[in-house]
């Protein structure tokens, strides 16, 4: 643990004695949860295809202890004026005045499902540095960081792999985004300077070191938080599955991630609808790129991989309709410098963050001229951050 995150977690047990001052009680325990990128294999997941994410050392860090009654008090400090949202076990339903909270509730709620009983409540405080709303899954690193927590804090011995799948179930069916299961994978499997190559279909996964010694990945935050994202992206995956229900009708498989691009460009003649064939087509294509990007890293080809990543971005731009303006001139700006390997968006879309890998002795530059581009056609600043591969959610000793 380095000096800063020292401090940073004494003043989060500081703050934490004086929103739940109950002196008899035990000193909390402390848990971080990571952020995530996606480096390659975007809209894949939910379409049975694979991912290529990995967690970021920005993320969520919580305080949390056991109280001996059936209440659930949470406090955050990036919504102090919301002050301490309270709920009891005995009523585990979304409320929206809830706010923020569901997150938390609909994991403990799913946790529950599996059979694990919370025997009483317990009181939480949470701090997040994931930038707001920029598409880094901070309500996945949320929803990790309260199933590690409740897992440890009550001995329940329940696998990753299972709070992976109920921090999902929070996003599908308490919060109605019908997301796939890369974020809570990314999160809870997260690995120290490696990606993560995930078949979504049978959740196999490998890890892949990144080549982090001579570059950086950049992340950048178009500022244009995402609106409306939620919807589109369930209209996406339901375009997805029209798409593939029209393929079906002579090709036999479950998801467009089994198809290859031969089939696909056989077969495509079934979708006889432009917008839905083009959704399948950044599907299918999208999917081996991410197998082929694994290939170049491992044959220590940077340049393919770069190229992969653009190539990704105009499947996504369009093909797949999920960047606008904000993140199209952030990465044609970064495309346009010497120092860049490659560049893309990352994650869900329609605003939210892009990433680039950038020759370590040229980031400044990188920043300096991709923001001035950025800035002269949207009119406001990007954000640059350099982003560190870290591990999964875990307690902090
Ligand atoms: C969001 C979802 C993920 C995935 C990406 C797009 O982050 O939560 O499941 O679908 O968008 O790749």
């Amino acid at each position: 643990m380095g000096a800063k995150e020292k401090m940073n977690l004494h003043f989060l047990f500081d703050t934490f004695r004086e929103i739940y001052p109950q002196k008899e009680c035990d000193d909390p325990k402390a848990f971080f949860s990571p952020g995530r990128i996606n480096l390659i294999g975007e809209h894949t997941d939910y379409n049975g295809g694979h991912v290529f994410p990995a967690a970021i050392t920005y993320g969520t860090y919580g305080l949390a202890r056991k109280r001996s009654d059936r209440l659930v008090r949470m406090f955050s400090m990036n919504f102090e004026e919301k002050g301490i949202i309270e709920f009891t076990l005995d009523d585990l339903n979304y409320k929206s005045h809830h706010h923020w909270v569901n997150y938390p509730k609909g994991m403990i709620r799913f946790i529950q499902e599996l059979g694990k009983e919370l025997p009483c409540g317990l009181e939480v405080l949470i701090y997040g540095n994931i930038p707001n709303g920029a598409g880094l899954s901070s309500s996945a690193s949320l929803e990790m960081l309260t199933g590690v927590m409740v897992n440890e804090l009550y001995g329940f011995q329940l696998e990753m792999l299972e709070l992976v799948k109920a921090g999902k179930r929070v996003e599908n069916e308490f919060i109605g985004v019908k997301s796939g299961i890369m974020d809570q994978f990314a999160i809870g499997m997260g690995k120290v300077n490696c990606g993560i190559l995930l078949n979504c279909n049978t959740l196999k996964y490998e890890y892949a070191p990144l080549p982090l010694s001579e570059y950086k990945i950049i992340i950048m935050n178009t500022n244009k938080r995402r609106v409306l994202s939620d919807s589109k992206y369930n209209i996406r995956r339901s375009e997805c599955e029209k798409a593939l229900k029209l393929i079906q009708q002579e090709c036999k498989v479950q998801s467009l991630g089994e198809i290859t691009e031969e089939e696909f460009e056989a077969y495509k003649y079934l979708i006889d609808n432009d917008v839905l064939q083009k959704r399948a087509r950044h599907a299918v294509y999208e999917n081996q790129r991410t197998l082929n990007a694994l290939q170049a890293l491992k044959n220590d080809d940077l340049k393919s991989f770069g190229r992969l990543m653009n190539a990704s971005h105009v499947s996504l731009r369009d093909d797949y309709e999920v960047t606008g303006i904000e993140l199209d001139s952030l990465v044609e700006a970064a495309w346009k410098q010497e120092s860049v390997v490659g560049a893309r968006m990352t994650g869900a879309g329609f605003g939210g963050c892009a990433i680039a890998i950038v020759k370590d002795e040229m980031v400044e530059r990188f920043i300096f001229e991709v923001g001035k581009e950025y800035q002269a056609k949207i009119g406001y600043q990007a954000t640059f951050y350099a982003a560190s591969i870290g591990n999964g959610t875990k307690a902090i000793e």
